[in-house]
């Protein structure tokens, strides 16, 4: 199994590029469906996750055309003939889920394999159906599947009990082709709803309100197809400043939106860094004084993103003072604990909360990725470690992160990959 051999080589320093955003870029193509005009989306990050939905989609018939020299998928859903997505494609990856509500649009039917859940949580998908049914679908239950079927989605009222992004995406992605309004209250803000609502609405969808807490759909008869750049990945904006911040360096990150990491900025910031919004993009700089402690919970956005929480409790074990970190948007993501205690942080979890000592002198040694973020956690603990780290299970990594040993070693980084 390929592993990532990561050691401390002093302040990362220089330049890095950030590659379009994977949780924009996954819905879009799935939206993808609604039309049998052809697709162009550009920005697309070359990402094990990204090659997972263009092999599902191409099981459902889809014309599909990666380049990833240039960074564009070209899809095109002719004639989309099966209204659910390979299972043993589907098992492999949360986002499949994003499909459903595009098929049962389209083709007036959608099954889905039940989720099994996976190392953060168990990640129902109740509130996809709840919107389902409120529009008209009828939906059977296998053992493990869940069938909608409707002739024609009607517009509804529909309430979130939580603001689920994914939920937000596929009811959305439905309601563009049903009959009649749709309003969806108590939504997720992230920017990838509003990505997504700006390529549907590029298609002819009449979407208004993404963005806010309350979205409002009006359906229409049929979407086109149309051309889109995807947004810059906000999480991996936030890994490479934390990447200079633990590192104590000094680097500037292109191709950013500022606004979509305002919180990461906030509490880099609470530590002492030096975070400067310049013309070329978003600067950190954490050499100018020792950095310390600050705390975190994380929430919907716009406030902490959980997908950030795992990098900066790595941050928080090496700096000055005791931290607290709250987990509150899945119920299991604190797998990278025990991994950051092996290399010495001697964080504690007291009910919800994680407590980081800090002021941890980490030391290398072998640990293993449990999810994408623990694992891109785990890297940037061993930047900062003694030693040399040896991660393992890293293909949960290679799913979120495009170039990472590369743009790594770009800014100053001794991390090689090994098979
Ligand atoms: C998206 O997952 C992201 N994935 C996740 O990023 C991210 O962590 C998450 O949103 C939260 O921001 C993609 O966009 C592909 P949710 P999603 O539905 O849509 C509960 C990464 O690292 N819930 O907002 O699955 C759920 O159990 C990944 O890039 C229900 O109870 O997240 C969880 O506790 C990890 N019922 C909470 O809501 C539902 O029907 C948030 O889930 C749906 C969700």
């Amino acid at each position: 199994m390929a592993k990532f051999l990561v050691k401390d080589n002093g302040p990362l320093t220089g330049e890095v590029t950030i590659s379009g955003s994977k949780n924009s870029v996954l819905p879009i193509m799935a939206a993808t469906l609604l039309s049998d005009e052809e697709c162009v989306i550009c920005d697309a990050p070359d990402l094990r996750d990204v090659d997972v939905m263009c092999r599902l989609l191409e099981g459902l018939d889809v014309e599909v055309n990666a380049d990833f020299k240039e960074n564009i998928l070209s899809l095109r859903a002719v004639n989309v003939t099966r209204n659910e997505v390979p299972f043993d494609l589907a098992k492999r990856m949360r986002a499949s889920i994003l499909t459903m509500g595009p098929l049962l649009a389209r083709m007036g039917s959608a099954r889905a394999a039940l989720p099994g859940g996976c190392a953060i949580g168990a990640r129902p998908i109740d509130l996809h159906l709840k919107g389902f049914e409120l529009m008209g679908a009828e939906l059977e239950y296998g053992a493990n599947y869940v069938e909608a079927r409707a002739d024609r989605l009607r517009g509804a009222k529909i309430y979130l009990d939580y603001p689920s992004v994914g939920a937000t995406e596929n009811i959305m992605a439905a309601a563009s082709l049903a009959d009649g309004t749709t309003v969806i209250e108590n939504v997720a803000k992230e920017p990838e709803i509003v990505d997504l609502a700006s390529f549907l609405n590029k298609m002819g969808a009449r979407i208004k309100g993404a963005g806010t807490d309350t979205i409002k759909i009006e359906g229409v008869e049929r979407l086109h197809g149309t051309k889109h750049i995807v947004i810059p990945d906000r999480i991996e904006m936030g890994t490479f400043m934390v990447a200079a911040a633990i590192t104590r360096g000094d680097v500037l990150l292109r191709n950013v939106v500022p606004d979509h990491v305002r919180p990461v900025i906030a509490k880099l910031r609470e530590c002492g860094c030096l975070v400067e919004d310049t013309q070329e993009g978003l600067r950190v700089r954490a050499n100018e004084k020792p950095l310390v402690a600050t705390d975190i919970k994380t929430l919907p956005y716009p406030g902490f993103p959980t997908d950030m929480q795992s990098q900066f409790m790595a941050l928080l074990t090496t700096v000055e003072g005791r931290s607290t970190v709250i987990e509150t948007v899945f119920e299991n993501r604190y797998m990278h604990i025990s991994e950051l205690n092996r290399m010495g942080a001697n964080i504690t979890i007291e009910g919800r909360s994680a407590v980081i000592p800090g002021s941890t002198h980490l030391v290398g040694c072998q640990v293993m990725s449990t999810d994408l973020r623990a694992g891109a956690a785990l890297v940037l603990a061993g930047l900062a470690a003694e030693g040399t780290t040896e991660i393992s299970e890293i293909y949960h990594i290679e799913r979120g992160y495009s170039q990472f040993v590369e743009k790594l070693r770009g800014i100053g980084a001794d991390i090689s990959r090994v098979d």
